[in-house]
Parts: C-alpha cells; sequence; structure tokens
C-alpha cells in the first residue's frame, strides 16, 4: 500500500484485523479510522500513525486512502455508506466485511466505476487463525487484489473465489462458524453436568476437548472421518453416543437446517 488506510468500524472484527495488520506492518502509511464508540478504538487510539475519527466529516479532504475496509453492522451501512462515496477513485479499494451486502449493493451508493472486494472472515481472526472467503469486482485491479488478500491473509486462511452467490453460504458456514462451535462446547458441558460432573470440571473437559480435537484436526493429515473413527472402538462407548448424534435426526439434520437458515438470512440482508 502507498497510501493510508482507512477502517470504517473498529468492532469485534476490524478491531482484530486492524491487530494483525499493525503486528506484521502492513500499514506503513498510517491508519485512519472512523468509529464512534471510544471502548472500541480505545486499544489503538494512542499508537503511532493511527488517527481517530468519531464520524466521516472531520477526515482532511485531501485524504486519498489506498484501502477504505467496510466493517461496520449490515444493518449500519445503508446510513453510513454515503459519506464514503467521496473516496470512490481508481487507486482506491474498497474491502467489505459485512455480511449480505453485495458488490451490486456498494457500486450502486459508490459508483459502477469503484473497486470493491467483498470478503467474508470470521473471529478466530482475533488470534490469527481465521478464514476469509472474499471475491473481487471487475474494477479491482490486479495490484488491489493482491492488497486485498494480503490484508486478510493476515488474520488467517484465505480463499479467493469468483461467484458471488457463494458468500451467502460461507457468511452461514465459515462467517458464523465459530459461534456453532462455542455453542458445541456449552452443550457438551451441560451434558457433563447432567451427567454428574461439577460445572467447572465439564467446562474444561468440553474446552479442551473442542479446542484440542480442532488442533489435531488441523496438524493430521488423516481426513475429519478418520479422526472420528480413531475414537470410536467397536462396541465401545462413543458408539452408543454416535448412535444418537448421527441418527436421522441427529446432527447432520440439525447443522443443515441451521446453515440453510442463515444462508436464508444472509441474502435478506443484501438489500
Ligand atoms: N463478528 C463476526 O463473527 C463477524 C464475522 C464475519 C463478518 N462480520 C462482519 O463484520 C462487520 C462488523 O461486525 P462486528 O462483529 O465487528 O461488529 P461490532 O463489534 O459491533 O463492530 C462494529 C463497530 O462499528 C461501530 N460503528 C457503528 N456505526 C458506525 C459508523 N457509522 N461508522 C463507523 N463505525 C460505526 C460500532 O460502534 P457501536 O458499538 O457504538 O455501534 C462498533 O464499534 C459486520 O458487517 C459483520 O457482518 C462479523
Amino acid at each position: 500500500m502507498d497510501a493510508p488506510l482507512l477502517l470504517v468500524g473498529c468492532g469485534k472484527m476490524g478491531g482484530a484485523m486492524l491487530q494483525g495488520w499493525i503486528e506484521r506492518a502492513m500499514v506503513g502509511y498510517g491508519v485512519i479510522i472512523v468509529e464512534p464508540n471510544e471502548m472500541s478504538v480505545e486499544p489503538f487510539a494512542l499508537q503511532d500513525g493511527i488517527a481517530v475519527h468519531a464520524t466521516p466529516d472531520t477526515i482532511d479532504a485531501k485524504v486519498r486512502p489506498a484501502v477504505v475496509v467496510l466493517a461496520i453492522k449490515p444493518q449500519m451501512m445503508d446510513g453510513a455508506i454515503a459519506a464514503y462515496r467521496r473516496f470512490a477513485n481508481p487507486s482506491t479499494l474498497f474491502l467489505s466485511i459485512a455480511a449480505g451486502k453485495t458488490i451490486a449493493y456498494f457500486e450502486r451508493h459508490l459508483g459502477a466505476d469503484a473497486a470493491i472486494v467483498r470478503a467474508m472472515p470470521n473471529t478466530p481472526a482475533a488470534v490469527g487463525r481465521g478464514i476469509t472467503v472474499w471475491v473481487a469486482n471487475k474494477k479491482a485491479g490486479p495490484a488491489q487484489r493482491k492488497t486485498a488478500e494480503a490484508l486478510l491473509a493476515a488474520v488467517g486462511e484465505v480463499a479467493a473465489v469468483t461467484d458471488e452467490g457463494l458468500l451467502d453460504a460461507v457468511t452461514a458456514l465459515s462467517g458464523g462458524g465459530p459461534a456453532y462451535v462455542f455453542l458445541l462446547i456449552e452443550c457438551l458441558a451441560q451434558a457433563g453436568v447432567e451427567a454428574g460432573l461439577p460445572a467447572d470440571l465439564a467446562m474444561r473437559l468440553a474446552r479442551v476437548t473442542v479446542s484440542g480435537s480442532g488442533e489435531l484436526t488441523r496438524l493430521s493429515s488423516e481426513s475429519a472421518v478418520t479422526l472420528r473413527q480413531n475414537v470410536t472402538s467397536p462396541k465401545g462407548t462413543t458408539l452408543e453416543a454416535l448412535n444418537v448424534l448421527m441418527a436421522p435426526d441427529g446432527m447432520q439434520a440439525l447443522f443443515t437446517r441451521a446453515i440453510a437458515a442463515a444462508t436464508r438470512r444472509s441474502k435478506e440482508l443484501a438489500g
């Protein structure tokens, strides 16, 4: 990047990504943050090269950011986006991480010539272990695509797609996915309590089992099926549990419904 980065919204995702960019020294030309919530921006407010604005109106008219990262809630976008049209020029890339908001939506609000990348990250980005799927419009040139990929890769894995339609299901699966995994921890712990374990031990067992299994999946070359089968002895205890979880109304049916519901909601948010 040869100009500052403008970050609109420095909450959970925007803040996690900014942390990754600072740690990797990717924002050498400075960062301008627009964030009305002082608490959200507090970890960054006093750092060198970072300027904080409560609204975009106070940003110097001469500023030409290399990238404008849109990291506010999709529901806030309608009220906010018009103020950023003034930054739309061929050398500025707009990078949105807002669920549901389509490239067509941004072209409508920023002009058909705006270079736009729509991306869907997830919160493990906060520990550099996220995964982001992204798609660019035709106006985003090769250098801008490279910049987008580098910014997103700073907080985890990346996958580029050319079919924007996939982003709704991506949002449902990996965007919201961490919430389903945290729910799994809650459910395992509660089930442990109901089976007679003290609550703190049950929660510890659940947390370490889920995080350890995640790490094993990451480091192992075996498929998830094989890793599951490795825990499942014939006529053993795990098989009894899996018979419940893999019943026709078990986890697969639940997850299929859950992902379909989130995919539907992502489409509704398109506006
Ligand atoms: N969280 C996730 O797991 C996740 C995953 C993938 C993608 N995303 C996407 O990331 C985006 C941000 O989500 P988040 O979870 O980071 O939300 P968040 O924690 O609420 O962060 C949004 C921040 O933007 C601030 N804000 C509100 N209106 C603004 C405006 N007009 N200009 C500048 N800043 C404004 C909010 O301040 P207030 O608190 O005062 O409102 C808040 O600090 C969303 O579009 C979401 O779809 C989130």
